[in-house]
């Protein structure tokens, strides 16, 4: 599968009272790729944020793709609704799930994309079979739960694993990091072999987030050179 460069702002740093407006400033033909939505329960991480219902509301606010990020317990249960509900990729974390290959096959029958998540102190190897029914890999670049997090670069080595599985044949997957990545991070991640890059506080906390999700594929771009 060839590499791509595709960015994923994440809504948890924009203003949740004006959601739509927050998905239209990243608009546009050379805008975001993928808007990130990250769901947590207040159990799987202690953060809580929204759900079901604001996903719905967000799907009809907007035309990009909805990249939904289940930081929930019991993911078995619930995952299937995002997908229902219209999103792109539902990704779930491989701590939480109970059967990943039954989820994986439920979203992808239900018309989603099927992504896994792993936290930074995950190994890969355990799922390397299990991704075999993933359409995407997310790898934590911080622990889940809060935004404006600084980046762990020790997590790059499976963002490599990944890449050569991909590059090999072995596996079919679009390679997801999520976590502090921003102008000073970005790069390693490009060239560890990522192709789509969450940002929620390096999008939405400067003035104009257009201008950086722009720059940033810009130095996607550039770093594969
Ligand atoms: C953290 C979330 C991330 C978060 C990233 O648990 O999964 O998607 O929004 O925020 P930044 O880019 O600020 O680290
Ligand atoms: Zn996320």
């Amino acid at each position: 599968m060839a590499r791509q460069a595709l960015i994923a702002p994440s809504i948890l740093s924009a203003d949740f009272a004006r959601l739509a407006e927050e998905a239209a400033a990243v608009g546009g033909p050379d805008g975001a790729d993928w808007l990130h939505v990250d769901v947590m329960d207040a159990h799987f991480v202690p953060n809580l944020t929204l759900g079901l219902p604001v996903v719905k509301s967000l799907r009809k606010a907007t035309e990009i793709p909805l990249d939904c990020h289940l930081m929930i317990e019991n993911p078995d249960r619930w995952a299937i609704g995002y997908a229902e509900a219209g999103a792109y990729n539902v990704t779930v974390h491989a701590e939480a799930a109970g059967d990943p290959v039954k989820i994986a096959k439920d979203l992808r029958a239900a018309g989603a994309k099927a992504g896994l998540s792993v936290k930074p102190g995950t190994p890969l190897e355990s799922y390397v079979d299990v991704l075999k029914h993933y359409d995407t890999l997310l790898v934590m670049s911080v622990e889940p739960g809060f935004g404006g997090q600084s980046f762990m670069p020790e997590v790059l080595d499976k963002v490599r694993t990944a890449r050569r599985l991909v590059d090999t044949g072995h596996l079919t997957l679009v390679v997801e990091i999520d976590g502090g990545i921003n102008a000073d991070t970005v790069e390693q991640a490009a060239e560890a072999g990522v192709d789509c890059f969450v940002a929620g506080s390096a999008v939405y906390d400067g003035k104009d987030p257009g201008k950086a999700v722009r720059a940033l594929r810009r130095q996607v771009l550039d770093a594969r050179r």
